[in-house]
């Protein structure tokens, strides 16, 4: 029989994450002649994570610049996909989640007939400018895609609403496969200040901030709210690794730099993160893939954002929705810095988004797809 070839395409960090777990496995299965490109979107935030899991793409179309906009990074995608996609003739090509490479890379198979396969399917918060461009970038490779991997339950249902129900797979997340290659014990840092914390007696605040939609207002609302938490509670320690944008650099540098117990550090690699999520006490954050992780670990999360696309581990009661109101984010963390039960009920560790077998069923599922296999593999949580 014949290979399948299937090519992976990302280029941010977050989908790098998600997806190294995947192209390795692909790389390791006999069914499969798997490539990689990568946009390269994101560049030293990609780089670190390709390098952490040793993935080494075919293809980089290095295409990032600073502040580059929505449309400089579709159009350089899309003409760089057309490249490759002439060159290497995969059978499909594989997209994650919802950024501007998930789109163009899509919308670049369309154009030449090749199948997609859309990694983290089926979110939707139903408001297409929450997150933004987000929502309707997935919305639209929900279009284009011939399969569909969804990480849950209510994510298969969110096609059915919209009547995609062929080629429809509950995988479980391919970052809870990842999250558990990456967390040890014995965790020594390599940036200093994370190796001297008490993490027993310390209250140490894990956050991330990095959202176009929270860009102005709603980011200096939430800064502001967090300076007031280091300020209120002299127990605490707030780690914050800024993402490189300049937009969040600004901000955060003008909100909350020079104070001694907020700590402002660089991006840090995928293992530090979930080494650090792992020991820390809490975690505020406006990230899609922290909502995933943190309550697999027993973290409690707060989102700083108005709306989820998660609300799995919500109902869960491990993560809250804090808004982006400064009254609201400051009551909420207070609550619990200070209410020990309240702390207790929501350290509690879950797992709606997977069982770590994701890249195993995803695999299995395109085998199948291609009459390699007999049955589709089992659904995660069915
Ligand atoms: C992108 C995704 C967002 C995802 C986020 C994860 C889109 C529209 N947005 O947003 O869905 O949540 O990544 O982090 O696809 N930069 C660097 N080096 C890097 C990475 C970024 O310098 O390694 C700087 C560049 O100046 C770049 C800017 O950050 O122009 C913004 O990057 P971009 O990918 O456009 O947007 P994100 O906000 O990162
Ligand atoms: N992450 C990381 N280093 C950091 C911040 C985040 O490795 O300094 C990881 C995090 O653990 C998760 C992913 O990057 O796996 C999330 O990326 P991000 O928050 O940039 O994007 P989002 O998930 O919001 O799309």
């Amino acid at each position: 029989m014949s290979k399948i070839k299937v090519m992976t395409v990302f280029g941010t960090r977050p989908e790098a994450v998600k997806m190294a777990p995947l192209a390795l496995e692909l790389s390791r299965r006999p069914e499969f002649d798997a490539k990689c490109c990568v946009t390269a979107q994101h560049r030293e935030m990609l780089d670190s994570v390709l390098n952490i899991f040793h993935v080494k793409p075919d293809y980089d179309l290095n295409i990032m610049q600073p502040r580059q906009t929505l449309s400089d990074i579709t159009c350089k995608s899309l003409l760089g996909m057309e490249q490759v996609l002439e060159q290497a003739k995969p059978d499909l090509i594989l997209v994650h989640g919802d950024t501007s490479t998930t789109f163009a890379g899509a919308l670049a198979a369309f154009y030449h007939k090749i199948p997609v396969g859309h990694v983290e399917a089926g979110l939707r918060t139903y408001d297409k400018l929450s997150p933004y461009p987000e929502e309707m970038n997935r919305k639209l490779v929900g279009a284009i895609a011939d399969l569909h991997f969804c990480p849950t339950a209510r994510n298969r249902e969110n096609l059915a609403r919209e009547n995609i129900t062929s080629g429809v797979f509950v995988t479980g997340n391919t970052v809870i496969d990842a999250l558990q290659t990456t967390v040890v014990k014995d965790f020594t840092f390599s940036e200093p200040i994370l190796n001297q914390f008490d993490y027993a007696h310390q209250k140490v605040i894990l956050i991330t901030c990095h959202r176009r939609e929270n860009y102005g207002r709603p980011m200096a609302n939430i800064m502001t709210a967090l300076r007031r938490i280091a300020d209120a509670f002299p127990d605490t320690q707030l780690v914050y690794p800024v993402h490189l944008s300049p937009v969040v650099q600004e901000s955060a540098k003008t909100y909350l730099g020079g104070h001694q117990r907020i700590h402002l550090i660089a991006p840090l690699s995928v293992d530090e993160m979930h080494n650090l999520m792992a020991r820390c006490y809490l975690v505020m954050t406006d990230s899609g893939g922290l909502q995933e992780e943190a309550p697999a670990l027993g973290k409690p999360v707060l989102v700083l954002r108005r709306e989820t696309e998660r609300p799995e581990a919500v109902e869960a009661g491990t993560v809250r929705l804090a808004g982006v109101e400064e009254e609201n984010i400051f009551r909420l963390a207070a609550q619990l810095l200070s209410d020990r039960e309240e702390y207790q009920r929501m350290a509690r560790a879950v797992n709606p988004y997977g069982d770590g077998q994701a890249c195993r069923r995803i695999a299995g599922a395109i085998a199948w797809h291609f009459g390699q296999r007999p049955q589709p593999p089992e659904a995660f949580g069915g």
